[in-house]
């Protein structure tokens, strides 16, 4: 390889590791971005002066195209539906390097040395899996499929048995890489085993499922890197890999999982309250009860979820919160690790909102404060501050760490009605008597508790 090409991508490498690095703090996480986009370009120009490329008019069609597709995306998005862009975007990634290990495959035809042929296998194997399985993500966090799991009588034998096939199909690919129908039919199974891993997982696993298939976008990224001989694919899939794995482990730490539980174990059944005999009782607060109470209190704790995404609250949210530490009440953020849709979903809400990080608080950091707070402040927040997740065997959420919400003197809830949060799961807590459930959008509440708290 030119000498040029290779400290390119050897630059390329660095910006690629240091803008994980800063990433890893919300504080740098623009910087983080803005090396690793740089890392990007890096490496896509000096790819594409190698010589080996003959023809560069497909290539300037494709990155049209594509770079249209993603211009357009990239401005109509809603803020809500990121998480299932991410979803799509690991799945594109996985199918793109099936696509290049098969193209590759069809290049050489069939003179191909054993290295090779087992990055094909290994690229085409994960990438298809990583593909089916991201767009069975999607649909579920679109809703388009439905979100509880989907499971049927002898579903593991049938994926073992199915993973037994993909290795005896690989073996002989081997020892005979002219055998193309033995890689189609390795795509086959790839393609229908990333649909059976992801159809049983429902209720609040997802986010593990997200980071995975991340993961293995990675590991199909670096299989192609071999098959290609490519340093900086090989570089770039390894890292997307292992950071990819990184926040799986976060993320079964934080839903109190194991990652074989979840892959085998069609966890998250969606135990809905049914009980037509229910006599438990709500009481309908307003926003009048409920700046009273934030006016009293001395420790506000709040904790945002899902729901600020959706109303958009972030704003208001934020302006109250400075109107109440102004007025010398003691005010801090509560994050758990899966509240939203997507791994540090409230973070960057609240970044948008220009929400100092000081006032932002992990759950391991927070939760024993709880017990000595006046107010527990939970905005469009249901699964995470759940206690179904300590006590209820059979519930989705259990064995999951929730916020201690309940811990709190009083808890205020801003949400639309008494519907489930994304698990399905009922929630104890909004019957409780400390309890002010406070009906509506949560932007529209928090701008008439701010307006209450002017007068
Ligand atoms: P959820 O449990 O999903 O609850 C969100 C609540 O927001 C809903 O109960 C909804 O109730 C309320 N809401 C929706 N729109 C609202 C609006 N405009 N105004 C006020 N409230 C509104 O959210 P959570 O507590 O953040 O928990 C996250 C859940 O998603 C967990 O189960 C987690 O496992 C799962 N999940 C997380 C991720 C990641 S990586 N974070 C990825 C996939 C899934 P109403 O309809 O009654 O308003």
């Amino acid at each position: 390889m030119n000498i040029t090409i290779a400290l390119a991508y050897l630059l390329s490498s660095i910006l690629f590791i240091l803008g994980l690095k800063n990433l890893s703090s919300p504080k740098t996480a623009r910087r983080g971005n803005q090396l690793a986009m740089s890392a990007m370009l890096i490496a896509i120009v000096v790819t594409l002066t190698k010589n080996e490329i003959l023809d560069f008019t497909l290539i300037i069609i494709g990155l049209i195209i594509g770079s249209a597709i993603g211009a357009i995306i990239a401005r109509k998005i809603q803020m809500t539906a990121v998480p299932q862009m991410v979803a799509l975007f690991n799945g594109l990634g996985g199918g793109a390097s099936a696509l290049v290990a098969l193209a590759e495959y069809n290049r050489l035809s069939g003179d191909i040395r054993i290295d090779v042929i087992i990055s094909m296998v290994v690229s085409l194997f994960i990438g298809a899996i990583t593909f089916t399985g991201s767009l069975v993500a999607f649909g579920k966090l679109q809703g388009l499929i439905r979100g509880t799991p989907v499971v049927f009588k002898a579903q593991r034998f049938f994926n073992m048995l199915l993973f037994a096939l993909f290795l005896i199909m690989g073996i002989i690919v081997t020892i005979n890489p002219a055998n193309s129908t033995g890689l189609l039919i390795i795509l086959a199974i790839a393609l229908i085993l990333g649909i059976l891993f992801v159809m049983p997982i429902g209720g609040a696993d997802m986010p593990v499922v997200i980071s995975t298939l991340n993961s293995c976008s990675g590991l199909a990224a670096a299989a192609t890197g071999f098959v290609l001989s490519n340093n900086i694919l090989i570089i770039c899939g390894a890292l997307v890999g292992a950071s990819g794995f990184i926040l799986t482990r976060i993320m079964c730490k934080a839903m109190n999982r194991s990652i074989t539980n979840i892959i085998f174990g069609s966890v998250g059944t969606v135990s809905v309250n049914n009980n037509n005999n229910d006599k438990r009782v709500v009481v309908n607060y307003t926003e009048e009860d409920a700046s009273i109470m934030l006016e009293a209190a001395q420790k506000v704790i709040i904790i945002p979820g899902y729901g600020l995404a959706v109303a958009q609250a972030q704003f208001a949210l934020q302006e109250l919160v400075t109107m109440l530490i102004n007025s010398g009440i003691d005010v801090r953020y509560a994050i758990h690790p899966v509240a939203g849709r997507m791994p540090g979903h409230m973070n960057v809400l609240l970044a948008e909102a220009n929400v100092s990080y000081d006032l932002l608080f992990d759950l391991g950091d927070i939760n024993d404060s709880f017990q000595n707070t006046d107010v527990a402040l939970v905005v469009g927040a249901n699964d995470v501050i759940n206690p179904a997740a300590r006590s209820e065997k059979d519930s989705p959420l259990y064995g999951m760490p929730i916020l201690n919400a309940d811990q709190a003197k009083t808890v205020i809830i801003c949400k639309r009605s008494l519907s489930p949060g994304y698990s399905g799961a009922d929630n104890e807590l909004f019957y409780q008597k400390k309890t002010l459930m406070i009906f509506g959008d949560a932007k529209e509440s928090i701008n008439k508790i701010i307006k209450l708290l002017k007068t």
